[in-house]
């Protein structure tokens, strides 16, 4: 019925060897929480004090997320986007918070995030002005870095806005410099090769010298047109982004917006699992304090995260797609391995995971219809399934799917706009249940 593509197996991929940041953090991909795509620069306290961008808008993230079981997930950095700040510096040149929306100010925010074993975040800007027309730190790199180190502040997100393009290296890497020197563990997250790409490829041996996390595309919505142009973006350029995530430092493809307005359930799935196939930061921007059952157990979903966490610290590739008429383009990724499908427009995408073992998202991107079937089959000298391998279903249910040998194929429903979630794992053995057996009690879509 169906035609079964095989990809070859190549393996052995060459690592750039960069240095990270050496300032110890990101070792895994930072989780946390972030204000920005779900409360933006609302400043209103007077008329929507429970939204608007305040100390107590903070606190009580952070109060959740130790009731609610985020922080036991995982997710650890409480942030601060744009907004926060006074418009004028203080007559020392200091960055002051608005004193109406923070009256304790920041150091005080820092003790009480950091009493409930959470880190905070903030936000700055390397240019004049923040994105949204607060002071920025050109000029004031030291100082404000020592300002944040004063408050106890555990990480910086500094934006790009209002900077004369060819200068924002330079104040990228001074800025990291000023924030090593005043002896605080801060994690450094940037937005400039995002601001750079519009004149030429970023050099990303150095942003990974200079920063955490980097970003490189625009900014996240609430909707699935984003988070796909993010995915399709990240795939058209990943041949020169993937090599350069690793330990210390990682390519950030910005917020997390499930448990929102714009993504269907299937569509939040398919962010989880991309952005764990893409090793990228977690950071949400939902409404803990109001967020649906189902989007909250798919953000601590322990097996997803476990594969964001995983410690070999790899970046996924999208492996192959479809397209609508059927012919398959496959990346050009050292790690891809396997896998097949029986359907025009979907995607593969594949994170090597330690231990040998894989991470499989099969992405449905036909939007009309209900679930289609795709087939997996081991390419010729998949090593992780030869001579078998354990194949577990994350998504979109948890489901120990059986010994895998080259063999063997089965079929996986996935819904439009939805994502199929696999890992594979080597094992040595010589009975295997066969996975033609369990498969077929499993697939009853073909
Ligand atoms: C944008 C940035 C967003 C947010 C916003 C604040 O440039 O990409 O993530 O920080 O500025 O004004």
């Amino acid at each position: 019925m169906y035609s079964v593509v095989f990809l070859l197996a190549v393996l052995g991929a060459s690592r750039r060897a960069a240095d990270a940041l050496d300032n110890g953090l990101a070792l895994t991909p930072p989780m946390g929480w972030l204000h920005w795509e779900r409360f933006m620069c609302n400043t209103d306290c007077d008329r929507d004090p429970n939204n608007c961008i305040s100390e107590r808008l903070y606190m009580q993230m952070a109060d959740v997320m130790v009731k609610e079981g985020w922080k036991e997930a995982g997710y650890e950095y409480v942030c601060i986007d744009d907004c926060w700040s006074a418009h004028q510096r203080d007559d020392q040149g200091r960055l002051q918070a608005d004193p109406k929306r923070f009256p304790g100010g920041i150091k005080k925010l820092a003790d009480y995030v950091h009493s409930k074993g959470l880190k905070l975040g903030i936000y700055a800007d390397v240019g004049r002005n923040t994105c949204a027309g607060y002071p920025g730190s050109q000029g004031y790199y030291e100082t404000d870095a020592q300002t944040f180190a004063k408050w106890e502040v555990d990480l910086l997100k500094l934006d790009g806005c209002f900077m004369d393009w060819t200068l924002l290296g330079d104040g990228y890497m001074y800025m990291s410099r000023v924030l090593n020197r005043t002896g605080r563990s801060i994690l450094f997250s940037c937005e400039w090769p995002l601001y750079e790409w519009p004149y030429h490829q970023p050099n990303y041996t150095v942003i990974r010298e200079t920063c955490n996390h980097w970003r490189s595309f625009t900014d996240v919505y609430d909707s699935w047109s984003s988070v796909k142009s993010i995915l399709d973006w990240t795939a058209s350029h990943q041949d020169i982004i993937v090599p350069w995530a690793g330990p210390g430092g990682w390519n950030d493809p910005d917020m997390l917006i499930i448990g929102n307005f714009g993504l269907s359930h299937d569509q939040q799935e398919s962010q989880m699992a991309l952005w764990a196939i893409m090793a990228a930061p977690l950071l949400m921007s939902n409404d803990l304090r109001d967020i649906c059952p189902r989007s909250r157990a798919l953000l601590q979903n322990r097996h997803i995260i476990d594969i964001s966490q995983d410690p070999l610290g790899r970046q996924g590739y999208r492996t192959a797609k479809v397209s609508a008429r059927g012919d398959t383009e496959h990346g050009r990724s050292p790690e891809r391995q396997l896998v097949t499908f029986l359907a025009d427009k979907f995607e593969v995408w594949e994170r090597p995971l330690s231990g040998g073992r894989l991470a499989i998202a099969v992405l449905n991107k036909q939007e009309i219809g209900g679930p289609r079937g795709f087939a997996v089959r081991s390419a010729p000298g998949w090593k992780t399934c030869s001579p078998q391998c354990n194949v577990t279903q994350l998504l979109p249910r948890y489901e120990e799917l059986g010994i895998h040998t080259p063999q063997s194929d089965t079929v996986i429903s996935v819904n439009p706009s939805g994502t199929a979630l696999l890992t594979v794992t080597p094992v040595s053995g010589d009975s295997p249940r066969g996975w033609q057996d369990s498969s077929s009690k499993r697939h009853d879509i073909l």
